[in-house]
């Protein structure tokens, strides 16, 4: 029998400032585990790297998800990088196209951010609970990204030419999210970081890691179980990053 929690919940909103601060109250509130949150406008949507998230109205999908896994807070990371290897493939099952993720969990397709993913985790010795945002910019048009947006950024509707149904895609996500959260707690990490590697398009690349301490360029390796980035620089030595801002030198 397929295993469903991820959405067995779902609070709707009109307009919230973020869906991940709704979705932290609910889960301070003792919301069950697998509560989705979504907002049809957000007016603070959150970034990483404490940047803003561009969420207006029927144009993306906004929506954050309540986990409570039992695991070391550390491996929470690894949620991360689910959440995109899920993301990914209910977009694809979907649409029909296939973003590739690039470390740790941005989806470009053609190069351009398509999807962000903001994981934030509430533990102490033990995790209470994780909520995983996703954005999705689904009808987005040029004029919607602006100017600033449109060198980087994309929709759904821009790379498919169809129009997106935001409750159907949102099922096609949930879906995979369900699949890919309940292997990994019966099979560990090691599914996910398989499928995290053949969707990616960051490794083997020579790349620059905005890392806040500086920038920091050259060929990325491989992730490590923990869901770290390791380069290689042009001397040769290896540099791990646990979080940073990844610039492709080498664009497909
Ligand atoms: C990124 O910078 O790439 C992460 C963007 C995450 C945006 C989503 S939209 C739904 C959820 N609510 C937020 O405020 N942020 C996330």
């Amino acid at each position: 029998m397929k295993k469903m929690i991820i959405g067995q919940n779902i609070r709707y909103y009109d307009e919230v400032d973020s869906t991940n601060t709704v979705a932290n109250e609910l889960a301070q509130q003792e919301a069950p585990e697998g509560t989705v949150v979504l907002a049809d406008c957000q007016h603070r949507g959150q970034g990483r790297l404490e940047r803003r998230w561009l969420s207006p109205p029927n144009k993306g999908l906004w929506f954050s998800v309540i986990l409570r896994p039992q695991a070391e807070p550390p491996t929470a990371v690894q949620l991360t990088l689910l959440a995109a290897v899920a993301t990914s493939l209910g977009i694809e099952a979907y649409t029909g196209i296939r973003p590739g993720i690039k470390w740790p969990n941005d989806l470009l397709l053609q190069g351009k951010k398509v999807c962000g993913i903001l994981c934030e985790m509430d533990a102490g010795e033990t995790i209470d609970h994780v909520i995983i945002g996703i954005g999705i910019n689904t009808n987005m048009t040029l004029q919607d990204l602006g100017p600033e947006l449109q060198a980087t950024a994309t929709s759904l509707w821009l790379e498919s030419g169809r129009a997106v149904v935001g409750p159907e895609l949102l099922d096609e996500v949930l879906d995979q999210l369900n699949y890919w959260y309940f292997k990994w707690i019966d099979e560990g990490f090691e599914p996910v970081y398989k499928a995290w590697n053949r969707l990616n398009v960051t490794l083997g690349r020579f790349i620059r890691v905005d890392c806040g301490e500086g920038q920091f360029c050259g060929q990325a390796l491989s992730i490590d179980e923990e869901g770290a980035l390791v380069i290689r620089e042009a001397d040769g030595r290896e540099r791990k990053f646990n979080f940073g801002e990844v610039s492709i030198r080498n664009p497909e």
